[in-house]
């Protein structure tokens, strides 16, 4: 009996450890996707169909090393000098680098200097694996990654374990508590019942009515386990850059161009919705703004189709087109989201929930909009309470400020955690 348990006990364990294993694997991956993000991915994406400046990097340490040896280097240390600076292999004549200097009129960065090899194994981790970079445990807002279905297929497998082990465990505790009654009524030293009782109970362990609801209790514990589990940590569409039917540049214009979020997305501060700027906000600058660094005229001339404008008679003379800009976030429909609320009475930046737009060339996803993500902000983000006319009806809380018993006011204070507040 008791060897069982510890065998039971050390399964456990090996899978504990297992878990932690792929994790920490995971964890260079990740960091490779946050290092990846802020200096390959204004030019590169890893997934082959997306189009950018450079070339889509999925397989391409396997392309590298296809290439082969050249001058006591292998293919792959050339692609690591490649990405160091681009220069070297070229210079030195390498054939597969000479050949990729001409994939783009533009060149790629020289990142000599400022790239260590910690960081260029991760990339590398990263690229090799994108998967591997998918969300794991509760941290939020540093996880830069793509729900993928392979962490959803290992999530439900340890599931199925969980189930699988627990089941034993059930059968084994009835199994324990079978001997225990047998063994206390053994201690009255009533001996002919103890026999009387063990052969009398034959019925197989699985008909036992307290074998079945406790099966039923694991089950339904389970499903809820599941239900919340999947609601706080699975990101929706993490990482989800679609291609946009213009390619309009959140780094120019709002970035370079220092053009505020507000100037288009005007709703964010008194609605619930922030809205997606229609193109007569972009004709304000555009009918003067012919011309763009990157693709001259042709984007540009996209938004005068969508307005039905002519650029040589400086005229509304054609018939308008909407443009179908592809929505990124999206949150499901049982979840309530308010901009106002958040921006105006909260008080939260646009980047803490949307990271670093003005420097995304095409927006993603950066936030995993999973419910564990509003709740850990809730729990954590103190509301900016004084003097802020919209906490006024708070009495208690200000009492209590103002006599120091109370030196902040969590999110969660003010009723934040309540699943009716999020769920309609
Ligand atoms: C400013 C744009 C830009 C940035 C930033 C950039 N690249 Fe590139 N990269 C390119 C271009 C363009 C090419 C194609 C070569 C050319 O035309 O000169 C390229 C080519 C490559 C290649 C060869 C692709 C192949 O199919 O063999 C690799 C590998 C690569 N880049 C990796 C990276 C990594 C890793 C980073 C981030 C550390 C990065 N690049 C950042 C523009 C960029
Ligand atoms: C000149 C107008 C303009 C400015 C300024 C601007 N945006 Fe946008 N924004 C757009 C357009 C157009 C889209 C839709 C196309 C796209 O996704 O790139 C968009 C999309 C977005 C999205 C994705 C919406 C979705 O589909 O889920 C977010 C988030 C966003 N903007 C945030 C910001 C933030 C934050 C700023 C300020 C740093 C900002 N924007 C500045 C025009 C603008
Ligand atoms: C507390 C986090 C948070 C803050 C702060 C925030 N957003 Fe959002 N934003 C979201 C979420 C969540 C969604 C998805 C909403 C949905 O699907 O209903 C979203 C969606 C959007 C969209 C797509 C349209 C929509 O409303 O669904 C745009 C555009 C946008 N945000 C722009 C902004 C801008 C601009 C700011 C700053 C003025 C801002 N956001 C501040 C969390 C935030
Ligand atoms: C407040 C002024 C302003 C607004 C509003 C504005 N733009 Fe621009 N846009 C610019 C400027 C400035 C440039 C860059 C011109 C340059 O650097 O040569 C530009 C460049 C562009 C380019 C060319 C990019 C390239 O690299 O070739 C596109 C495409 C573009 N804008 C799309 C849009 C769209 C779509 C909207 C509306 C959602 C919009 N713009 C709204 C000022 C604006
Ligand atoms: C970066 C921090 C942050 C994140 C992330 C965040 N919130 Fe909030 N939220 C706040 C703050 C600050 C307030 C307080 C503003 C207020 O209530 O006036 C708030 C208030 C709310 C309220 C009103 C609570 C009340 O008691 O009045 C709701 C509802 C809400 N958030 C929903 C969400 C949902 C849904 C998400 C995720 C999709 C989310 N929030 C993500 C910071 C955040
Ligand atoms: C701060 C906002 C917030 C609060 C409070 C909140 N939720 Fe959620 N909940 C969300 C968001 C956002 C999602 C959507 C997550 C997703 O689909 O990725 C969600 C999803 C869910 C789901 C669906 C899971 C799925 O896989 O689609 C369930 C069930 C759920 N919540 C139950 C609850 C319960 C029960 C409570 C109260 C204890 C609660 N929620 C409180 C924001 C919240």
């Amino acid at each position: 009996m008791a060897h069982k348990l510890k065998k039971v006990a050390i399964l456990l364990v090996v899978i504990l450890l297992s878990n932690v294993s792929t994790s920490l694997y995971a964890q260079d991956a990740k960091a490779g996707k946050a290092t990846f993000r802020s200096k390959c991915g204004s030019c590169h994406a890893v997934d082959l169909k997306q189009k950018m400046t450079g070339p889509a990097l999925e397989g391409v340490i396997d392309r590298w090393k296809a290439a082969g040896d050249f001058k006591g280097k292998s293919g792959e240390q050339w692609l690591r000098s490649w990405i160091t600076n681009w220069n070297d292999p070229v210079s030195a004549g390498m054939p597969y680098a000479v050949k990729m200097q001409t994939y783009d009129a533009s060149a790629m960065t020289v990142f000599a200097g400022q790239i260590s090899d910690e960081e260029l194994n991760n990339i590398l981790a990263y690229i090799a694996n994108p998967a591997a970079a998918a969300p794991a445990g509760t941290s939020v807002s540093t996880t830069m990654a793509a729900v993928d279905t392979e962490s959803k297929s290992s999530y439900s497998t340890s599931i199925i374990v969980a189930l699988l082990l627990l089941l034993v465990l059930v059968y084994l505790l009835g199994r324990a508590s079978k001997s225990l009654s047998g063994m206390s009524i053994n201690k009255s030293g009533d001996k002919q019942y103890t026999l009387e009782l063990a052969e009398e109970d034959k019925t197989p362990f699985y008909l036992k009515s307290s074998f079945k609801s406790g099966l039923m209790l694991i089950t339904t514990l389970l499903f809820v386990f599941a239900l919340g589990k999947s609601a706080m940590n699975l990101g929706r569409q993490q990482g989800y850059q679609p291609t946009q039917p213009i390619r309009y540049s959140h780094e120019l214009h709002a970035g370079k161009n220092k053009i505020e979020c507000q100037y288009c997305h005007f709703t964010a501060a008194d609605g619930k919705h922030a809205n997606i700027p229609s193109v007569s906000t972009c004709m304000n600058c555009h009918k003067a703004v012919q011309q763009g660094p990157k693709y001259g005229k042709s984007e540009i001339a996209k938004i005068y189709e969508a307005v039905g404008w002519d650029p040589n008679t400086s005229t509304y003379s054609k018939q308008p087109k909407p443009v179908e800009w592809v929505r990124i976030h999206n949150l499901p429909d049982h979840v309530y989201f308010n901009h106002a609320q958040h921006v105006t009475a909260g008080k939260v930046e646009c980047q803490t929930c949307h990271g670093p737009i003005e420097k995304m060339e095409e927006v993603y996803q950066y936030s995993p909009l999973s419910m564990g993500w509003c709740i850990n902000c809730h729990r954590n983000h103190d509301v900016q309470f004084v003097d802020n006319a919209y906490y006024k009806t708070f009495a208690k809380f200000h009492e209590e400020i103002k006599n120091g018993t109370r030196k902040r006011v969590t999110v969660s204070d003010i009723g934040g955690t309540e699943c009716q507040k999020c769920h309609y």
